[in-house]
């Protein structure tokens, strides 16, 4: 028999006691959601402004994802690999034809999609490139995030995701983002197999790169015969406004890896994308994982990206965006305290007046809790703010309305 908590602080008080450290969450215990709301445990509502970080795009509990769930689950919810199913087949063609690639690999975690594209890109640069065994090299950004397993730490710059975990995996170069000279320069080896970014940079503090940056990066990479490994885990299934956030710059990345809303934050399910060429230098034996591709996983995929093109979330939050974006640098003049808003389609950051040391930040994150919406920030001083994609004008308003309110009172 499952134990039941009775409030907040007791919740708290068992993870802090039997959980492992790895984690600094808000003091905030949540146990229902619907749509763009989250509940807590003493019945406080609240919107939800980081959609676990763009997992939750379709929002919570999406009725149709959940049917889908329940549905898949009466039926067959594993089989492993070893066995074919009757539902990924079905699911491999839906985001081939919805993408646009010959071939998909299902994996669960987004660092997993992100270590499945890694390996992909080396073996792709050996057999087909020419590159020595064991020389690839691997162009990725400074101030990245891909996940954190220990090959994909190796390519960050990032102190507090590297410190203590070494020693590293080789074959990564790191450059400046938002560089095309650095990109220039570092392609130019002809032993890199890859290019490794994201099209905006949402951990280290939605960094929107400048516009053409992305094109002339796919540019670069079909010059020097180098792949565009393009990690849309938290940009894609229409965060930023378009289902891509490479679509803005009509760029088609090599290799696209997908995460996080592929199960509108129902189950672990991340995705590879790639043509023929690139997919099939993978053989049989030669990389897998027991629950990748599943059939509960294939179902909720569809239905979730069903769902973003049923209910056209990519043009609400391109709309509501520009919408929000416009309130808040309205509310920029009437502070010191905010020194930039930044963002793309319902992917956006304000960035406060203070060092990424001091608890400005996280002090405004509590107070935003206490007046009913959820966000962290990330960096320190950087709030990241991303409602699930179902929120409407009216309610973006009045978020705003709440954000305003708190802002104000901490520049007093
Ligand atoms: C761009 C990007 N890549 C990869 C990941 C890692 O995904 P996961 O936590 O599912 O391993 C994240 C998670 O925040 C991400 O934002």
């Amino acid at each position: 028999m499952v134990e039941t908590i009775n409030s907040s602080q007791e919740a708290i008080l068992l993870e802090e006691q039997y959980g492992a450290h790895n984690y600094h969450p808000l003091p905030v215990v949540l146990s229902k959601g619907d749509g763009v709301f989250l509940w807590d445990v003493e019945g406080k509502r609240y919107f939800d402004f980081l959609s676990a970080y763009s997992a939750v795009n379709q929002g919570h509990c999406h009725p149709r994802i959940i049917d889908a769930l329940i549905g898949q689950a009466k039926e067959l919810t594993l089989t492993s690999r070893a066995f074919h199913n009757d539902k990924l087949g079905i699911a491999e063609k839906y985001v081939c034809e919805l993408f646009g690639y010959d071939k998909a690999l299902f994996m669960n975690s987004g660092a997993e999609a992100n270590e499945t594209a890694i390996k992909l890109a080396r073996k792709w640069g050996y057999t087909k490139k020419g590159i020595p065994t064991d020389q690839a090299v691997i162009v990725a950004a400074r101030q990245n995030f891909h996940g954190r397993t220990t090959t994909i730490i190796s390519a960050s710059s990032d102190p507090s995701a590297r410190a203590g975990f070494g020693p590293f995996m080789p074959g990564f170069e790191v450059v400046d983002y938002d560089n095309v000279a650095a990109l220039e320069k570092a392609l130019a080896n002809p032993n890199v197999c890859a290019l490794w970014i994201e099209p905006i940079q949402g951990e280290a503090g939605v960094y929107v790169p400048a516009e053409g940056y992305l094109k002339a990066a796919e540019t670069l990479c079909h010059k020097n015969n180098v792949l565009l490994m393009m990690d849309e885990i938290q940009t894609g299934i229409a965060r930023t406004g378009e289902m891509l956030a490479s679509d803005h710059e009509g760029v088609r990345p090599d290799l696209l890896i997908l995460g996080k809303a592929l199960s509108g934050g129902v189950l672990p399910v991340s995705l590879v994308l790639a043509d023929d060429e690139i997919m099939l230098v993978i053989k049989p034996g030669e990389h897998g994982s027991t629950f990748g591709g599943n059939p509960l996983a294939a179902v909720v995929c569809m239905e979730a990206l069903q769902v973003v093109e049923d209910e056209k979330l990519a043009e609400n939050a391109h709309r509501l965006g520009v919408v929000f974006r416009t309130r808040m640098t309205e509310l920029m003049k009437k502070t010191t305290l905010i020194t930039k808003v930044r963002g793309k389609g319902l992917l956006n950051a304000i960035v406060i007046n203070d060092s990424p040391e001091s608890d400005t930040a996280w002090n405004l994150c509590e107070e935003l809790m206490r007046n009913g919406l959820l966000a962290k920030p990330t960096h320190g001083n950087i709030i990241r703010l991303a409602p699930p994609l179902v929120i409407t004008e009216e309610q973006i308003h009045e978020c705003c309305d709440i954000i305003e309110k708190c802002v104000l009172n901490a520049t007093k």
